[in-house]
């Protein structure tokens, strides 16, 4: 059968399509699409087209089976471009290889084993900082949190370098440049008009900059060469043209992975503090847990197997809320997809939002239920029905490391305390280019062994 011309959709405003709200409400706009459209969705963004592909057949076709025909040569890339330059997030063809193949050997399961005192000392100082505040029961924002200490164990594990004093600068940066990023405004499509958008968008990156090069010089400075991703990148050489790395090369990788490798697993965290404290019996079981394999010592590598139940609590809660929620690529050649003809050149959206929350593959979708991760119950689940890290050769470099730490520091974390959201306080979705929480998350502390059923009790009498 001849594939038909063109996916069911909405229709959209005459000129802009529905350009105007995926701005506002991009998560509303593409869960309705598939709500209301099904497994492949036409979009019309202005006068770029656009498909969502929901159904993980689909999904597969593009990141794996015909992963050669889609490249990121798209708007939202070229976006990330503007921050990231040809990072190993953003380039494509044989340099993005290159430089995969150079970077791989750092994010090996062993040489990820060997971050994981680093990893648990980081959150250990982090919870000694917090004495006062459990102490005092003063409510502080989780998600600030999880993003400073995992800023600080990336910027330690790959680069050596302490980053806890420009911590507050590339929160505040990063902020900016996310929510341009995420928010995109019709007044960028004239590039040549200076606004105030834009200078705060430059501002932001050159803070960003001013990091990086502080890393870079500070090692470039130092007989001592520690045999860390830095070097790996200082020191590599073509083995075609003979040459090294350019400074600007330089300066995308790392900054493309400082920003990457700390973001998103910031937000995993965050989210699975919201999850737990909303879910007790869970809570309770990943108490259990850890008390039963680690009891009061320090958390190590060895530990991780034993640890499924925590595991499977921060799978279920990248499922609810998955960090990097949507990618995209562009259909270099034509194709063809669920029946659909796609036309080259076709922005294809994959939002892991919504095919965490497909029918056909998840039970009552909204519902949290780690075990839904058990062995048995991921049995005939189609590959990539979950892909909270991407999939096919451009899966995230990083998962092996953002699900080692995050284990760890939420051992670590619950060895010692349990998080209460703070009543009345609005959690609420922000999905820019990370899908984090709009004015953040407040939390109070209390001790571990807290009896949970009498505190849920009387908050609910109260
Ligand atoms: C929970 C944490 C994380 C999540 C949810 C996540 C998610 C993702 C996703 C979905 C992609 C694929 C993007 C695409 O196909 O367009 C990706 C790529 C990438 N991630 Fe992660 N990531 C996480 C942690 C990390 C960490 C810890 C690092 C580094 C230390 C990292 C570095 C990267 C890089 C460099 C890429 C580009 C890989 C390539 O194209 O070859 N990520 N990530």
């Amino acid at each position: 059968m001849a594939p038909s011309a063109r996916p069911p959709g909405p229709r959209g405003h005459l000129l802009l399509g529905s350009l105007r709200e995926v701005q506002r409400e991009p998560l509303g706009l593409l869960r309705d699409g598939f709500r209301n459209h099904g497994d492949v969705v036409s979009f019309r963004f202005g006068s770029t087209r656009a498909l969502l592909l929901a159904h993980p057949d689909h999904i597969g076709h593009v990141l794996h089976d015909n992963h050669r025909n889609y490249d990121k040569h798209n708007v939202d890339y070229a976006m990330l471009r503007r921050l990231l330059g040809d990072g190993l997030l953003t380039s494509d063809g044989a340099f993005w290889h290159r430089q995969r193949r150079l970077m791989a050997p750092m994010f090996h399961r062993q040489r990820v084993a060997g971050f994981c005192n680093l990893m648990v000392n980081s959150t250990l100082e982090m919870l000694e900082r917090w004495d006062a505040l459990a102490q005092s029961g003063e409510p502080f924002d989780i998600a600030a949190e999880m993003t400073r200490l995992t800023l600080t164990i990336v910027a330690k594990a790959l680069f050596s370098a302490d980053v806890s004093d420009d911590a507050e600068a590339i929160g505040v940066a990063l902020t900016e440049v996310n929510r341009q990023l995420g928010e995109f405004s019709l007044l960028d499509m004239f590039r040549m008009i200076p606004t105030p958008r834009k200078r705060r968008f430059r501002a932001a990156v050159s803070a960003l900059d001013r990091v990086v090069d502080k890393i870079i010089d500070q090692r470039r400075h130092t007989a001592h060469r520690n045999q860390d991703l830095l070097s790996m990148l200082l020191d590599a050489v073509d083995e075609e043209t003979n040459k090294g790395m350019t400074p600007r090369q330089v300066r995308d990788e790392v900054l493309t992975l400082l920003l990457a490798g700390h973001e998103t697993t910031a937000n995993a965290l965050a989210w699975t503090w919201y999850l737990l404290a909303q879910n007790p019996e869970a809570e309770n079981k990943l108490h259990h847990e850890i008390a039963s394999v680690i009891g009061e010592r320090a958390p190590n590598a060895l530990d991780l197997p034993q640890l499924p139940y925590t595991r499977m609590v921060i799978e279920e809660s990248m499922r609810l809320y998955p960090p990097a929620w949507a990618i995209s690529r562009n259909a270099i050649g034509e194709d063809e997809i669920g029946g659909y003809r796609v036309a080259r050149k076709t922005n294809i959206i994959i939002c892991s939002f919504v095919t965490h929350r497909h029918p056909a593959f998840w039970e009552e979708p909204e519902r949290f239920d780690p075990e839904r991760f058990s062995a048995e119950r991921s049995e005939g689940r189609p590959n990539f029905a979950y892909l909270p890290f991407g999939g096919g050769p451009r899966i995230c470099i990083g998962n092996g490391f953002a699900m080692t730490e995050a284990q760890l520091v939420v051992a670590t974390m619950a060895q010692r305390y349990r998080m209460r959201l703070v009543p009345r306080h609005p959690v609420e979705l922000h999905p820019l280019v990370t899908l984090r929480p709009r004015h953040g998350i407040r939390m109070t502390l209390h001790p571990a062994d807290a009896d949970v059923a009498a505190e849920t009790r009387d908050r609910a009498a109260r």
